[in-house]
């Protein structure tokens, strides 16, 4: 990627994100996800319109095999390294599980936590319908609510796995109902996962509020994608549906292979790594 492209922009805004849907040739919504100060500075400045602090932390940076384990306290972390490098792009802190599911009221104590502490934006929580009474709870509450329908990967153990979503017709159905209900509750934008193109289009098209896509092909107002999976820096699996733009794996193996036998080889460090000191001065010290 080119300087040209690293430079600052304008801050980002809720209303003018939302406003997009509605307006002629507006850009389509981009989201990415990020979890720590340099992640979050690179983002922002390629200028992404939003940045996701997702659960998906527990998977690509903690090494757990799932986002069940991923704690409030965990997201607040990386959530406020994220706020240190980012300035212009809307920030959602992603409420992990548990955080959100035993009632309205403990959602919103650990959502004001993410704005509070973390400064955070928004929040996003994984369902739909079953979802919507807290994500009305939350938005009433003065806190900005993002939906995420489809495929939800906190219920993967209770569904089966990472399967696409709403392939037949009571599928198809309970997501439009899902995204419906979402909107009714006043999410602003609502992350659709792995759900078919011509769905998640129709889904789109059934709501004021912008749709951002995670496999969900190109007909929604804007894509979101894990960090680490489009920079090639998970070692685990890369879905089907990411691009991989860089296999940033391959270089730091490579340079840490590099410094290591660079190391046992005496190449590094070389003079210009090294630090001078004054002959008369290393004299008197031996002369002791
Ligand atoms: O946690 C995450 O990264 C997400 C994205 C997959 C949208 O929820």
């Amino acid at each position: 990627m080119s300087k040209m492209t690293l430079e600052r922009e304008a801050k980002r805004t809720i209303p003018e994100l939302k406003g997009r849907k509605a307006a002629a040739n507006a850009p389509r919504i981009t989201m990415v996800t990020a979890y720590d100060y340099p992640t979050a500075l690179l983002a922002d400045r390629a200028g992404m319109d939003m940045i996701l602090v997702g659960d998906s932390l527990g998977m690509v940076v903690l090494g757990y095999d799932s986002t069940t384990p991923v704690t409030m306290e965990e997201m607040l972390h990386h959530a406020k390294a994220v706020r240190r490098g980012a300035k212009n792009a809307v920030l959602v802190g992603d409420m992990p599980f548990g955080s959100f599911n035993a009632s309205p009221e403990e959602a919103i104590r650990n959502a004001v936590r993410f704005l509070k502490e973390a400064g955070m934006d928004a929040v996003k929580l994984e369902g739909g319908v079953n979802q919507a009474e807290t994500a009305r709870a939350l938005v009433r509450a003065g806190i900005p609510v993002v939906g995420h329908i489809g495929l939800l990967p906190q219920l993967v153990s209770a569904t089966g796995g990472f399967k696409v979503q709403g392939r037949n017709e009571e599928g198809a159905r309970q997501l439009l109902e899902d995204a419906r209900a979402l909107e009714e509750a006043g999410c602003f934008a609502i992350v659709v996962e792995a759900v078919p193109d011509r769905l998640a289009t129709l889904i789109t098209q059934s709501v004021q509020i912008p749709t951002i896509g995670i496999g969900a092909g190109a007909g929604c107002d804007g894509q979101v994608l894990v960090m680490h999976d489009l920079i090639g820096l998970f070692d685990r699996f890369t879905p089907r549906f990411v691009k991989k733009y860089a296999n940033v794996y391959d270089i730091i193996e490579e340079a840490l292979l590099q410094y290591k036998n660079e190391v046992i080889e005496g190449q590094f460090p070389a003079a210009e790594h090294s630090f001078t000191i004054k002959d008369e001065v290393l004299e008197r010290v031996y002369g002791e």
